[in-house]
């Protein structure tokens, strides 16, 4: 099948006056941040003459962009989570060629039909980028005017004989290999519609993003959990928390200043939960909301919060909760905190509902449960469950690798659906995962790692 590809180009090449394929030095990509923190990517193409150049769509090397670094900076996160999942796309788009590839004769329009969907959805993109960036750079006219030529590069191609897929195939790796670059350089940008509930849930979870073993640097610390603050006070908006163990005991809690310190294991604070009196929680599944740790309360099992500004703590006995129904991956995971769009959340399970899920609304000035939703998942399937807008989202394992959320419960519909949207683990093993609607990401603490995700949401 190669010689049979290869023979196409170079009777292509002659004809157009191309290099082989050998000497496209595939991989001459540089990428590099540039003045003002943007992405920049160049990509050598060996001729100009052929239509292709034009699939060349992310060339940002202006330096041109001009706009309030302030707001950019925040912005970056978001265009960085639409490139992973771009990403995914061009890596689904380059195996379906391969397959393609190895059959000529099924070779057929639809790829085109494909192709051509696959570059409206960068055309939106661009759009989408565009007006959330609120920037009048020419920048993104460029884009926009660079994917529209490659639009119409692909009906060219499609009028030109079967060799051109892999000349389109190889272009196709080239702007992959540039992406993933911008993608490990960028982690700037945020989501425009951070606190928006108008999209249709979670359509996509981005590759786990590893930022590195936690801040004990111990591979046995294995419980805990790590993330931002869902709600934070004036000027905690960057402050991360970490804590972990080898059991599930929680005795402390630590609080960073930035990220930077978060890695560099520099923190502003270690609350203590055990000294004179004693605080201390089971599990694995808190979070930090308005500079309140919530946690499950040891002694009485009850739920905790811990507040880090008064650095006193109190606890409500969540009526029915059972602490025999943990999550798959640990023990003493029955009370699971979780923060979203709406507010504070917890899920449990009883005895009444025979250890199914349940879930409560945290009224957050009473500590109490202002409503309680019956799910009909057990506790024990799940392996972990977070919130997003008012939905709850449950994981379970598929393999070593991989992990799926296969349940939504809608508390405004009260409808249940059975979905599967799988995701990567960067290792098997997980005990806590929740959503930060602040920064639309997941944190997990993966076997004693750091572990983030992006989130893409439909329509959004
Ligand atoms: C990459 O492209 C540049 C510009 O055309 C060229 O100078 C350089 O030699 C190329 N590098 C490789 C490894 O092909
Ligand atoms: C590419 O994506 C489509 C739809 O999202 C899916 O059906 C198909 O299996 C994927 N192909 C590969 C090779 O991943
Ligand atoms: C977009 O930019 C214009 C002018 O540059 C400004 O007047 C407007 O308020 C901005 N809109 C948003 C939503 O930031
Ligand atoms: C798009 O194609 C037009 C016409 O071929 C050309 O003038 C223009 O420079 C191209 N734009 C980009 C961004 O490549
Ligand atoms: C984000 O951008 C700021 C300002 O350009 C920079 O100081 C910071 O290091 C960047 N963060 C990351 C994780 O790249
Ligand atoms: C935490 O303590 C501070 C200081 O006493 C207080 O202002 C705040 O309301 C408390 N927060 C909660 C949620 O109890």
């Amino acid at each position: 099948m190669m010689h049979h590809i290869l023979l196409l180009l170079l009777l292509a090449g002659s004809t157009y006056g191309w290099l082989p394929v050998e000497q496209w030095g595939s991989g001459n990509v540089t990428g590099t941040v540039g003045e003002s923190g943007q992405c920049i990517c160049k990509v050598y193409l060996p001729d100009t003459t052929f239509p292709a150049d034009r699939v060349d769509i992310v060339q940002i090397t202006s330096n041109k962009l001009s706009v309030d670094v302030e707001i950019h900076i925040n912005k970056v996160v978001y265009i960085k989570a639409q490139l992973v999942i771009l990403l995914s796309e061009l890596t689904n788009l380059t195996s379906r060629l391969d397959i393609l590839e190895s059959g000529p004769d099924k070779y057929i329009k639809l790829e085109f039909d494909l192709l051509r969907v696959e570059l409206r959805e960068f055309e939106s993109l661009v759009t989408h980028l565009k007006t959330s960036l609120n920037s009048s750079s020419p920048i993104f006219d460029s884009l926009y005017n660079e994917i529209r030529n490659m639009s119409l590069t692909v009906d060219l191609l499609e009028s030109y004989d079967k060799s051109n897929l892999e000349v389109i195939r190889l272009e196709f790796i080239k702007l992959q290999k540039k992406l993933e670059k911008c993608r490990d350089e960028q982690d700037n940008f945020s989501n425009a519609a951070i606190g928006s509930c108008k999209h249709g849930g979670i359509l996509r979870i981005s590759k786990p993003v590893v930022s590195q073993l936690n801040a004990d640097l111990s591979g046995s610390y294995l419980y805990g959990g790590w993330g931002k603050d869902s709600s934070p006070v004036p000027g905690y908006e960057n402050m991360y928390w970490y804590s972990a163990f080898t059991n599930t005991l929680l005795s402390r809690i630590h609080v960073y200043a930035d990220y930077y310190r978060l890695i560099m294991r520099q923190p502003m604070k270690t609350h203590e939960l055990y000294t004179s009196r004693d605080w201390r929680g089971l599990g694995n599944n808190y979070i930090i909301h308005g500079n309140n740790l919530y946690y499950q309360f040891r002694e009485p099992f009850s739920m905790g919060k811990y507040n880090m500004t008064s650095q006193t703590a109190e606890y409500r006995v969540v009526p029915s909760a059972s602490n025999r129904f943990s999550y798959q991956y640990s023990d003493n995971q029955n009370l699971d905190f979780a923060a979203d769009e709406n507010g504070l959340w917890v899920t449990y399970a009883t005895e009444k509902a025979k250890g199914k899920l349940v879930l409560g609304k945290i009224d957050e000035a009473a500590f109490a449960l202002s409503e309680v939703w019956e799910t009909g998942i057990f506790k024990q399937s799940v392996t972990n469950a977070f919130m997003i807008c008012g939905v709850l989202y449950a994981t379970r394992s598929i393999d070593a690798q991989k992990e799926e959320i296969f349940y939504t419960y809608n508390t405004h519909t009260r409808q249940e659906n059975y979905v599967s949207i799988q995701f990567e683990k960067f290792q098997d093993f997980y005990v806590n995962l929740d959503y930060n609607p602040r920064d639309q990401k997941l944190y997990m603490f993966n076997n004693g790692y750091y572990v983030s995700y992006n989130v893409k949401f439909k329509g959004a």
